[in-house]
């Protein structure tokens, strides 16, 4: 079964092709950072737009690189939320204009679930082994930062979240008062590899092992009153420093609470998703503590990482071989209620 997938949740512009088994036949994304750089983060309605622009080459370039084009799909699968919703809903307008016309099966997804469920994408050289069910995830992205015991496309539960900022949404407003650009995580990524975490003391924010929660805001505020105090850094390798220890307090609370995690919930499994898990730092510490305490790592190719539409058509896939379906009144949210009760759509 082919599944066609649409996603138009933030800034990316995307749509896949991709067969059950999690093999990606097509995947175009086109990114809107130079729409949303001069503002130094996402405007919604700049975002809405551009997808409007964008969707239907989007779609039909995904098609046209697939034997048979829209008549070898089976199915549509749209990202319905969470996200802004006048950009999902170019998304999901698209997909059941596509269904209605064709009379094709629509599903809807959670775009959470496709970053979760993203490890499971068969892109070839590079792609993590398959996981078995359940494992324990970290999502990292500029609108998301929290950990899931992962059971079923289904059956997913957060155990921590942030209470304030996003992990890579700290790491664009750190870069933004550095004078870095947009978005932020790769700057500091690249900068970081030559800087000294030890050299600028930087505090790790909610360390206690007692809640898998995060927070942010006090490590970006701590910067800014750094930079209030003694301006920005003078010297390339002051600036390497502020950014590598920056990074490290980040890396450091994320892998932490993601082993603890692993270790609360008895899985020995951990799967990385979502932009940030792109990052150098994130990347080798993960693998360093979870090879000390015996934990398996899985982490994604960064196509697979960052948003796109292979992971909602996989998502899709799931729903559909669990014979779920939606209708034509299928609607967008910008928030899912479900989550906390560990029922996800
Ligand atoms: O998942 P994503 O592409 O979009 C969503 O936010 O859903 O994630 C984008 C975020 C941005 O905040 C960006 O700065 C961050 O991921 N990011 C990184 C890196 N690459 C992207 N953060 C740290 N290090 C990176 N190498
Ligand atoms: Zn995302």
């Amino acid at each position: 079964m082919l599944v066609l997938g649409i996603e138009s949740s933030c800034d990316e512009t995307a749509a896949a092709v991709v067969r059950d088994d999690g093999r990606v036949l097509s995947d175009v994304v086109a990114s809107q950072i130079a729409v949303h750089a001069p503002y130094g983060g996402v405007v919604p309605e700049l975002a809405s737009r551009a997808h409007l622009v964008n969707v239907v080459p989007v779609i039909e370039q995904a098609l046209a690189e697939v034997e048979g084009g829209l008549s070898a799909i089976d199915a549509i699968a749209v990202t319905r939320g969470p996200g802004l919703v006048g950009a999902l809903l170019v998304g999901v307008q698209a997909a059941k204009a596509i269904a209605f016309v064709r009379d094709l099966p629509l599903v809807g997804v959670d775009h959470l679930v496709g970053h979760l469920f993203a490890v499971y994408l068969r892109r070839g050289e590079g792609d993590a082994p398959p996981p078995e069910l359940p494992f324990v995830a970290l999502l990292v992205s500029g609108g998301h930062t929290a950990i899931y015991e992962v059971a079923a496309h289904d059956r997913v539960r957060i155990v921590g979240q942030t209470r304030d900022d996003a992990a890579g949404e700290a790491f664009d407003k750190v870069a933004k008062l550095l004078g870095l650009g947009y978005p932020g995580g790769p700057v500091i990524d690249r900068l970081a590899q030559g800087g000294d975490p030890a050299a600028v003391k930087l505090p790790i924010p909610m360390s206690s092992r007692r809640t898998l929660d995060f927070s942010f805001s006090g490590l970006k505020t701590a910067v800014a009153r750094l930079v209030r105090e003694e301006g920005r850094p003078k010297s390339e390798q002051a600036l390497a420093d502020l950014c590598a220890a920056f990074q490290h307090a980040v890396v450091k609370v994320l892998v932490d609470k993601s082993v603890t995690a692993c270790e609360r919930l008895g899985i020995a499994r951990l799967v990385l998703g979502g932009g940030v898990a792109a990052n150098r730092g994130l990347r080798a510490r993960a693998s360093e503590v979870c090879a000390s305490r015996g934990i398996e790592l899985f982490v994604p190719p960064i196509a697979s990482c960052t948003d796109n539409a292979a992971m909602s058509a996989y998502a899709g896939a799931l729903r559909l071989a669990a014979g779920e379906r939606d209708d034509l009144e299928l609607t967008a949210y910008s928030r899912n209620p479900d989550l906390r009760r560990g029922k996800v759509r």
